[in-house]
C-alpha cells in the first residue's frame, strides 16, 4: 500500500498543472500509463484559446463559446473559465511555457504573442507555439514538477479501478479511498490510498476506428468513474476533427484546425470549394458543421477523403508557421505548399465526460475530475477549438484551491488488497484484440458522425454481448494493460450509445437522421447516466 496526500491519475495538462499546485501542502503521486510526456496533450497543435488582445473581448470568447455549444452550455462556468484564462496563461508563461510570438511589434513597441484563428471563433485569439503547442506545455510542466521535491511520478502504470467506501461494503456518504494500479514493469497490483483522488485521464477517441487521439485515450477515467457510482453526461457529444491526415501510413496525424485559420481552404477531389454553401463561415464554420458537410460529399461522391487546399499561401509562411505538419506531410511524400492535403474527419474530443462543477467536484466525496475526462458544461453539444486546454488549466487550478481551502478528512477505512483471477490461457491476446477491433469498428460504422436509432440500438445490443464476454475474462484472467482497456473501452461504446439513444433530437455534434431538429424541450438539458448499485 503507497499513501499518498494526493493521488493524480494522469499526466497531461490537467494533471500536472494540479500536482504543481498543490505540491507545496503535500506529498503528491502522479500515476501515468505510459511515459510521462506520453498524452492527448502532448499532442495539441492549435493552441489555448485566451483573451489577450485588446481588440478582443470576454464577452466576444463567451459568445463564441455559447454559440458552437448550441444551446448546452453552462453560461456561468462558461463565463468564469473565459474570464479566469488569461491569469492561467501568464502563470503558465512564468513557469517557462514559450508561446510563438508576432513578426509585428505590440502597441508600445514590444514584442506581442502571435494570436491564430480557428473555426467558431470571431477573433484571432489562440496563443500556440508553432503547430507544437501541446509539446510545449508538457516540456514546461514537466520541467517544473522535476523540480518539485514532493512529486512522485509512476510511469507504465495504469490505474484499474478506484477504491470506494461504498464499493468496499462500508455505509454512509460514497468517498473513494485511492486506486488499484496496475504496475506493468513488475505486473502486480499495487494499493494507492490517498484522501484526494484527481481523475485526470484525458478522453476516449480510441473507442472509434479511426482517431487523432494517441493510444493512451481509452476513456479509462469515465470508464472507472462510472463503475465507482460518479454520474456521467453527454457523452453522445463526440467530436469528429474534420482534418485528419488521409494516408495509408498516417496513424492518428491531425492536420490544425489553424491551417484552415490561415486561410486553408476545403475542397472535394474535383476542386469544388464545398463549405461555399454550407456555412457562412466556410471552411471554418464550426467543427460539427465541417465534419458533418465532409461526410455528406464523401458519401455524395464515393471519395475516399477530400482536400484540404493552402498551396496559395507563400511556401516561407507555411513552412515557419506549420513545421510539424510540413515535415509529416512530406515524409509520406505530400509537399503542401504544392499540393493539396488528403483529409478525412476522426473522432478527436469527448465533450461529455463525468460530471463536475467548475472546481472539479464529483459526486463522491474525495474524487475530483479535471481536463478532457470532466464535463463542466463549457462545451455543451459541440467544443470550440482550443477551448479544452484552458478548461483544464482553469479547471486544475480552482480544484487546487478547493482542495486547499477545504482539506478532504483521510479515511480510516481498512482497504484489502487487489484480488484478481490467476488463470492465463494462450488464445487471450487474440480475442482481446478481436474484440478491441469489432468495437471500434461498430462505433465507427453506427455510433459515427450521423445516427440512427435502428443503428443505435444495433450498436448496443452488441455491446452488450461483448461486454458480458469481456466479464468472463476479466475476472478469470490475470490482469494485463490490454484487458483492463479492452474493458473500458467498451464500458465507454456503452454510455456513448446510451447517452445518444436518450436524446431524441439533434444537437450539435449528434446528428440522429431520425430525429433531424433540436427539440427546445431538450435544450439545456444533460443526458446523465448512472450505474445502478448492485
Ligand atoms: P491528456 O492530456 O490526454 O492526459 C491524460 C493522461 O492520463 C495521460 O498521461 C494518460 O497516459 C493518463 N491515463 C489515462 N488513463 C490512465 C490510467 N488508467 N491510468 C493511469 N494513467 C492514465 N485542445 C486544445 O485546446 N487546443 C489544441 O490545439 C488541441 N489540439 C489537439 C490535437 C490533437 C492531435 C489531439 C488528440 C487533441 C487536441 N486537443 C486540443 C485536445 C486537448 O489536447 C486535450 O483535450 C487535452 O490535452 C486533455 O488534457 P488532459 O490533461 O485532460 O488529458
Ligand atoms: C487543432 O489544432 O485543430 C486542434 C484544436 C483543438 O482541438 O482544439
Amino acid at each position: 500500500m503507497k499513501q499518498f496526500d494526493y493521488l493524480v491519475l494522469g499526466s497531461g495538462i490537467a494533471g500536472l498543472t494540479f500536482a504543481l499546485k498543490v505540491a507545496p501542502r503535500g506529498r503528491v503521486a502522479i500515476v501515468t500509463k505510459k511515459d510521462r510526456a506520453e498524452s492527448n496533450t502532448n499532442y495539441a497543435q492549435g493552441g489555448i484559446a485566451a483573451v489577450t488582445s485588446k481588440t478582443d473581448s470576454f464577452e466576444s470568447h463567451v459568445q463564441d463559446t455559447l454559440t458552437a455549444g448550441a444551446g448546452l452550455c453552462k453560461e456561468s462556468v462558461v463565463r468564469t473559465i473565459v474570464e479566469e484564462g488569461p491569469a492561467r496563461i501568464q502563470e503558465l508563461i512564468e513557469l517557462g511555457m514559450k508561446f510563438s510570438e508576432s513578426d509585428a511589434p505590440g502597441e508600445d513597441g514590444g514584442r506581442q504573442l502571435d494570436l491564430g484563428r480557428e473555426g467558431g471563433h470571431s477573433e484571432r485569439r489562440i496563443l500556440h507555439a508553432k503547430d507544437v503547442t501541446g509539446r510545449e506545455i508538457e516540456r514546461a510542466l514537466l520541467a517544473a514538477v522535476a523540480a518539485q521535491p514532493n512529486i512522485e511520478i509512476f510511469e507504465n502504470h495504469i490505474a484499474i479501478d478506484l477504491i470506494t467506501s461504498e464499493k468496499l461494503g462500508y455505509v454512509g456518504e460514497n468517498r473513494c479511498l485511492g486506486a488499484y494500479v496496475f504496475d506493468k514493469n513488475s505486473n502486480r497490483v499495487v494499493t494507492f490510498s490517498a484522501p484526494v483522488t484527481i481523475l485526470a485521464t484525458g478522453g476516449c477517441g480510441k473507442v472509434y476506428l479511426y482517431t487523432t487521439n494517441p493510444d493512451i485515450a481509452t476513456g479509462d477515467g469515465v470508464a472507472m468513474a462510472y463503475r465507482a457510482g460518479a454520474s456521467i453526461a453527454n457523452m453522445e457529444f463526440v467530436q469528429f476533427h474534420p482534418t485528419c491526415l488521409y494516408h495509408p501510413k498516417a496513424k492518428s496525424f491531425l492536420i490544425s484546425e489553424a491551417v484552415r485559420g490561415e486561410g486553408g481552404v476545403l475542397k472535394s477531389l474535383d476542386g469544388r470549394e464545398f463549405m461555399d454553401g454550407a456555412h457562412a463561415m466556410k471552411s471554418l464554420a464550426p467543427r460539427d458543421i465541417v465534419a458533418r458537410a465532409i461526410d455528406s460529399e464523401m458519401k455524395k461522391s464515393g471519395a475516399d477523403n477530400v482536400l484540404l487546399d493552402i498551396t496559395h499561401k507563400p511556401a516561407k509562411f507555411i513552412i515557419e508557421r506549420f513545421p510539424n505538419i510540413y515535415q509529416t506531410c512530406l515524409s509520406y511524400g505530400i509537399d503542401i505548399t504544392k499540393e493539396p492535403i488528403p483529409v478525412v474527419p476522426a473522432a478527436h474530443y469527448q465533450c461529455g465526460g463525468v460530471v463536475t462543477n467548475v472546481d472539479g467536484e464529483t459526486d463522491i466525496a474525495g474524487l475530483f475530475a479535471v481536463g478532457e475526462v470532466a464535463c463542466t458544461g463549457l462545451h455543451g453539444a459541440n467544443r470550440l477549438a482550443s477551448n479544452s486546454l484552458l478548461e483544464a488549466l482553469v479547471c486544475a487550478h480552482r480544484a487546487a484551491v478547493k482542495i486547499i481551502s477545504h482539506p478532504q478528512p483521510r479515511s480510516d477505512l481498512k482497504i484489502p488488497a487487489w484480488q484478481s483471477g490467476n488463470a492465463t490461457n494462450a488464445d487471450e491476446l487474440v480475442v482481446v484484440a478481436h474484440n478491441w477491433d469489432e468495437i471500434r469498428r461498430l462505433m465507427w460504422d453506427y455510433v459515427g458522425i450521423v445516427r440512427t436509432n435502428k443503428r443505435l440500438q444495433r450498436a448496443q445490443k452488441r455491446i452488450a454481448n461483448l461486454q458480458e464476454e469481456i466479464r468472463d475474462y476479466y475476472w478469470n484472467f490475470i490482469v494485463t494493460g490490454d484487458l483492463l482497456e479492452l474493458r473500458n473501452i467498451a464500458t465507454v461504446a456503452e454510455l456513448i450509445v446510451n447517452c445518444a439513444l436518450q436524446r431524441q433530437e439533434s444537437r450539435g455534434l449528434n446528428y440522429n437522421l431520425d430525429f433531424p431538429d433540436a427539440n427546445p424541450a431538450w435544450a439545456q438539458r444533460d443526458s446523465v447516466l448512472r450505474k445502478l448499485k448492485n
